[in-house]
């Protein structure tokens, strides 16, 4: 199984409490993260785009840095580890985003890939007079249907004459061609979104669900097994996943307890208000669900809470569900729970047994 870091560009990591580490996001930060990262084993390291933060006591995510520049910055004292970065496609024109992940390629020696997102939350964008308008919720996913087709012509082949509904090139030149297939993950969850992973796609990145249940992402694995069946690509899932672990299960529980206990109102009103901001075209579109309680201080995303034999195991138990290539780990405390991960779980991970072998 692949295992992969989320890191920290956004203020606190992923939970918006006031009884977590609260921290800001630097490049060296994410630079120590993603060298122990590198040292650990770890296929690769993810950063988000966010433009706007959901405010609240702790400011969350007001502090963010940008995707690019910071993965630009990485690919140069990094070695081995996979890079992606995350493109605000709304934002970034695609004979832009194109050329600088070409830059990033040059500079990573072919480690890097593209996360393609179509943005769910209209502040980020409106704040700017760059949101299409309300439309744009029900169709984010033919944009970039345009967008990526641009792309991959650009990066193929040097050039593009592509005329859409929303691009329309004009003998448009893009060289050097990137040394090698630039990798797309995309996190769609909606009907739409998949749909658009299995044709354009090499990974779907979705939510794990609820509290020490890894397996519950299944049936969205599932779903996409079912779509790229349709399309005949090779796509594979990997799960996003919060790892809260302790030397027993009692003492990691115990924080889990403290930072819910410590949640930040504000900022989750904010997040539930935009996530539900889509009136018109209905969940499906826009599927930042934040009714499930269990874990709405982690942005309900599947949490891993107990001690590191526990969480080895449930770790390998994602490794079980069909389709699913990998797991993407975001953590409470970046630097402790890297090394946690690093030294005293993933060598019980049957799933990581290769990397073990290496090393003895
Ligand atoms: C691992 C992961 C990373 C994501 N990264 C971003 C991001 O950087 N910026 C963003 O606006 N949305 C991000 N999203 C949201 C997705 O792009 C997508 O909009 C969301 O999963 C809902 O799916 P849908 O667009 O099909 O409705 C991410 C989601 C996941 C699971």
């Amino acid at each position: 199984m692949d295992v992969g870091i989320f890191i920290p560009i956004g203020n606190n990591g992923w939970l918006m409490s006031k009884t977590s580490p609260q921290y800001k996001p630097t490049f060296d930060l994410n630079k120590e993260v993603v060298l122990k990262a590198e040292e650990y084993g770890l296929d690769f390291a993810l950063s988000m785009i966010k433009l706007r933060g959901f405010g609240g006591e702790t400011e969350f995510w007001d502090y963010n840095l940008e995707s690019f520049s910071l993965m630009a910055g990485l690919a140069a004292v990094t070695s081995k580890i996979q890079l992606y970065a995350t493109a605000a496609t709304l934002v970034m024109p695609p004979a832009i985003m194109a050329r600088m992940a070409t830059t990033i390629d040059s500079i990573s020696h072919g480690r890097f890939g593209v996360n393609l997102i179509t943005g769910w939350q209209r502040p980020e964008y409106s704040q700017m007079g760059m949101w299409p308008g309300d439309e744009f919720f029900s169709n984010r996913y033919e944009y970039l249907d345009e967008y990526i087709k641009v792309v991959k012509e650009l990066w193929d082949t040097g050039r593009s004459d592509f005329k859409g509904e929303h691009f329309q090139m004009d003998d448009c030149h893009m060289l050097p061609k990137p040394q090698r297939k630039i990798p797309i993950i995309c996190a769609g969850q909606s009907t739409a979104g998949m749909a658009f992973s299995a044709k354009h796609a090499d990974y779907n990145f979705c939510f794990g669900k609820g509290l020490n249940t890894p397996t519950a992402f299944a049936p969205t694995a599932a779903r996409l097994l079912e779509v790229t069946e349709e399309t005949g690509r090779d796509v594979s899932s990997v799960v996003l996943i919060m790892v809260i672990a302790d030397g027993t299960d009692e003492k990691a529980m115990a924080k889990w307890q403290m930072y819910k206990e410590g949640k930040d109102q504000d900022a989750i009103d904010w997040m539930t208000n935009q996530g539900a901001a889509d009136k018109k075209s209905g969940k499906d579109t826009n599927v930042r669900d934040m009714t499930d309680p269990t874990s709405a201080v982690n942005l309900n995303m599947g949490t891993l809470v107990g001690s590191y034999e526990s969480v080895a195991k449930m770790l390998d138990e994602i490794a079980t569900v069909p389709g699913c290539q990998g797991v993407l780990l975001t953590f409470d405390d970046f630097i402790k729970g890297m090394d946690d991960y690093g030294t005293k779980i993933q060598p019980l991970m049957k799933s990581r047994q290769h990397l073990t072998d290496a090393v003895a």
